[in-house]
């Protein structure tokens, strides 16, 4: 058990940094604990505080950017596509800009064997993975997360999208990164048809979309289920890593690290409502005496 002073010293580590002129400064997160901090604001804002090569493991759900006015199908029912504001194209040029800034930022604070993982479906994605190889980022996969239970696609006439996309990155061409290769070979993914026992984990990963009890607290419009974050904390970080999220979004990353334990966690979001939900899914795993995961 840490004593409070230990708590104390850990949590520093997230919330104070030097400035470039040798000045001592904080950083204020709106919920912090000695492994866990939430910043209410701008991501591009937030990580320029940060010093450079600062985080283990970078998890990016950034906006798609596909919220147009479309319809989709939810719940047998038709609803619209659109996420919210942040979600909204600002067109291709402007569109680009944003990834590039962010994608720049987070090559910085990252350490030099450290790696980047973005998601994103057709919309962004390509964009993310030309920034990646701009910026001299090394991919080192490219993941299908197949979702066996996708909507169907009303209007058809196209496939139906029951994908998404992950860009696994190293920072640097020639380091050495971490994957926890007999883990995920060995470990137990039960909720993935695919993942045959004691065989090479593959980059087709089917996992269903989140059930309705990792939304207790809000219902979030992009939500990741939280057996894909916890297969991709597992499979590229090491105890006591700090993993960052800039597009926090529910506080998936955060919640999978948090169930896995060892990890340090830093989450940024813009929006109050979805850092609320983060906390009270904090919250009652703190409640819970053991969890199974
Ligand atoms: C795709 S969602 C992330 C969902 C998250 N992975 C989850 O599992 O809940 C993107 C999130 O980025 C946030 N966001 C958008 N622009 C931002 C910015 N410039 N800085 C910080 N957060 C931002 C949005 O509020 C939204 O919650």
């Amino acid at each position: 058990m840490e004593t409070e002073k230990e708590e104390s010293v850990l949590f520093e580590a997230l919330v104070t940094y030097i400035s470039k002129n040798g000045i001592k400064r904080s950083i204020l997160p709106v919920f912090k604990t000695n492994d866990f901090a939430l910043y209410k604001e701008d991501c591009l804002e937030t990580m320029s505080r940060f010093p450079d090569n600062y985080v283990d493991m970078i998890f990016a759900d950034p906006p798609y950017m596909l919220s147009n006015n479309g319809i989709t199908c939810h719940a047998g029912k038709m609803v619209s596509v659109n996420k919210g504001k942040w979600d909204r194209s600002k067109g291709f040029e402007e569109d680009l800009k944003f990834h590039e800034t962010w994608i720049k930022e987070c090559r910085r604070v990252l350490k030099p064997e450290g790696t980047i993982w973005i998601s994103g479906t057709q919309h962004s994605i390509y964009q993310c993975g030309f920034l990646l190889q701009k910026l001299n980022f090394h991919i080192l996969n490219d993941i299908t997360w197949f979702k066996p239970n996708a909507a169907p696609n009303l209007a058809c006439t196209t496939f139906a999208h029951s994908h998404e996309t992950l860009l696994w990155a190293r920072k640097e061409k020639k380091t050495r990164h971490t994957f926890n290769y007999e883990l995920m070979k060995e470990g137990r993914f039960p909720e993935d048809k695919m993942k045959m026992f004691d065989k090479q984990m593959r980059s087709v990963w089917s996992i269903p979309t989140p059930p309705a009890e990792e939304k207790e607290f809000g219902k979030h419009p992009t939500q990741k289920p939280l057996a894909l974050l916890r297969r991709i904390i597992l499979a590229s970080t090491k105890e006591n890593d700090i993993v960052l999220d800039p597009f926090n979004g529910g506080g998936t990353t955060g919640i999978a690290a948090k169930l896995i334990g060892n990890r340090k966690y830093i989450g940024i979001d813009i929006e109050k409502e979805y850092i609320e939900q983060t906390i009270n899914r904090y919250m009652k795993l703190k409640l819970l005496p053991a969890i199974l995961f």
